[in-house]
């Protein structure tokens, strides 16, 4: 279903906004290819972050009519673009043109009063519409997704799709997230900015990890920070003769003591008096200390830290990546979901692979092919100009951050070899010896006796799947293999497009147990069911892994 984005006016965003739309039917849109020259991740946050701070949250009846919504709230200025969304009901998200335009919305809004309940009063940009007379608005609105294709349907393009290379982008294409859903994120994190900003005017609420770095899947959780640097550093190097002013503050005996202290008040903040803000749990003492909570209107899982700055430079990172080469985020969806479909990653903490650590070793294993299909991070380093110089707590952060400033790669190997020698390669890989590091982009001698050793690439001495036990790493070993094993045979007997029987990517999804049975058997039936079992696990009921407590 494609989305909603009517523009009313502000021609200059018009381009870009249709774009979505204009894609060639077939062609698989990754967001990157038409933008040229490719955009800084700054640019590309800044640009977001304002466009949310414009942009309004709106519950609205099931049915209203979408032509008279917007004229009623374009007499509080004009919009720019606005799309619908289900999640427990129909939701607006309206973005103007002048955030000016948001303050005369909120001026014409009311408080609800109700007999039995009492509300704690809060000017927020989440609103409630209500219909003086519903019998008079009754057609129904297209909305947008923010939820992936239905297993069976995704299973059945996957069947149908004429090479492995289609199937992998297909699975980019339907799992990647959307323009609104993306859109959704931003807004989301701007609305809990209001709230922190009670207490830090000048605090801004930062989304990282998948929901920035391009590897998010529909569903994927929001991961946000509180920035207080415009804070810290207000007046930092303003002196005047011999007077030095500072701010009369609490202190506490740490910088652990003091994110506890203030993830703490967030999390009562949210709990307390957060429009939408339920189930908030407060995990103070994990080895990067979090609040946790449903946004209740987006449907997003968010867990908010602070002073994350390494972990937004680390998505910075993957961007840049991701937006180099086509093939990476290809093969990035499709090694994820496999290691998802084989529960190789999982939504509880523990001994499990992360999500993060999968992408090191596909950026890795890019690496190390002949000729490289990406850069290592330090050759990136050495493209660095003064402006990217960047150290963050005593860690050289350094690395190009213009993408128009890297050669792009003279490989040409498909994603269908690409996967398969993704498998042996790591098949084969001396976990007993060796470290995997995208700073060299070459195995070293592992430092410690971890099972697995992937260094962390800003902070080099840490070990980013510290948590990964012996048997996790095996299993995740013999699938590969098994997987390596599968696609060989598949060169042999490749089904005709017109059966159904999974094949390639889609029967390397399947739970090994049954994959004997279906290279004898060939039943469509049986395969049609087998694999919506499976495939359900895939989608972990809307909500990805969220198991960055451990193994940080
Ligand atoms: P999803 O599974 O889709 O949520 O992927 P994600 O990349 O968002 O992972 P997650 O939510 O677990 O973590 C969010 C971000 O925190 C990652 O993108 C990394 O930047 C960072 N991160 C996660 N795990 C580690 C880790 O073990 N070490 C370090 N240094 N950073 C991590
Ligand atoms: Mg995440």
């Amino acid at each position: 279903q494609r989305p909603i984005v009517r523009l009313l006016s502000c021609p200059g965003t018009v381009a870009k906004d249709l774009r979505r739309d204009e894609q060639p039917s077939g062609s698989v849109e990754t967001g990157f290819e038409d933008k040229i020259p490719k955009r800084r991740f700054s640019e590309m946050q800044n640009e977001r972050r304002e466009q949310a701070q414009r942009t309004v949250l709106i519950h609205c009846p099931e049915k209203i009519s979408e032509n008279k919504f917007l004229k009623y709230l374009s007499q509080f200025g004009p919009i720019n673009n606005h799309f619908f969304y289900e999640s427990l009901g129909l939701y607006a998200v309206v973005e103007f043109c002048q955030k000016e335009s948001i303050g005369s919305l909120q001026n014409g809004t009311h408080t609800p009063r109700t007999a039995m309940e009492a509300a704690i009063p809060f000017r927020s940009r989440f609103f409630n519409l209500k219909l003086k007379n519903p019998t008079s608005e009754r057609s129904r609105i297209r909305s947008s997704n923010q939820l992936p294709r239905s297993n069976k349907q995704l299973f059945e393009l996957l069947c149908y799709t004429e090479s492995i290379d289609d199937q992998l982008n297909t699975l980019l294409k339907e799992f990647q997230l959307t323009e609104e859903n993306t859109k959704l994120r931003y807004l989301t994190c701007s609305l809990i900015e209001d709230i922190a900003a009670a207490y830090f005017p000048d605090c801004i609420i930062r989304p990282f990890g998948s929901s920035v770095n391009t590897f998010g899947k529909l569903g994927c959780d929001l991961d946000m920070f509180l920035d207080l640097d415009e804070t810290r550093n207000l007046g930092a190097h303003k002196t005047s003769g011999n007077f030095l002013m500072e701010f009369q503050v609490k202190t506490v005996p740490s910088e652990r003591i003091a994110t506890q202290k203030i993830l703490s008040v967030l999390g009562e903040c949210l709990d307390h008096l957060g429009p939408g803000c339920v189930g908030v749990q407060k995990i103070l003492n994990a080895r990067c200390p979090l609040v946790r909570f449903s946004h209740q209107a987006s449907g997003f899982q968010c867990d908010l830290t602070t002073n994350n700055r390494i972990a937004l430079t680390s998505s910075e990172l993957l961007y840049i990546y991701g937006a180099l080469d086509s093939r990476v985020r290809a093969l990035v969806f499709s090694i994820r979901c496999w290691a998802r479909a084989h529960s190789l990653t999982s939504s509880i903490p523990g001994a499990w692979i992360t999500n993060f650590s999968l992408t090191m070793m596909v950026i890795f294993f890019l690496q190390r092919r002949s000729p490289p299909i990406l850069p290592t991070l330090d050759s990136l380093k050495t493209l660095a100009d003064a402006e990217d110089k960047c150290i963050i707590e005593g860690n050289n952060c350094t690395f190009v951050r213009d993408l128009n400033r890297i050669k792009p790669s003279r490989n040409t190997e498909t994603l269908e070899l690409l996967l398969k020698e993704f498998f042996e390669y790591f098949g084969n890989f001396a976990f007993d010896k060796n470290s995997i590091n995208i700073r060299q982009g070459s195995e070293q001698n592992k430092p410690d006796s971890s099972p697995l050793y992937i260094q962390n690439p800003f902070e080099t001495s840490l070990n980013i799947s510290k948590n990964v036990s012996q048997s996790q790493l095996q299993k995740f070993v013999d699938l590969a293999r098994q997987s390596a094993w599968i696609l060989q045979q598949e060169d042999r007997d490749r089904p005709s497009i017109s059966s159904n029987r999974p094949w390639g990517l889609a029967s390397l999804l399947l739970p090994s147990v049954n994959r004997k049975s279906f290279t004898k058997k060939k039943s469509n039936k049986f395969a049609i069911e087998t694999v919506k079992n499976l495939l359900e696990s895939l989608k972990g009921n809307g909500t990805e892994n969220f198991t960055k407590t451990s193994g940080k």
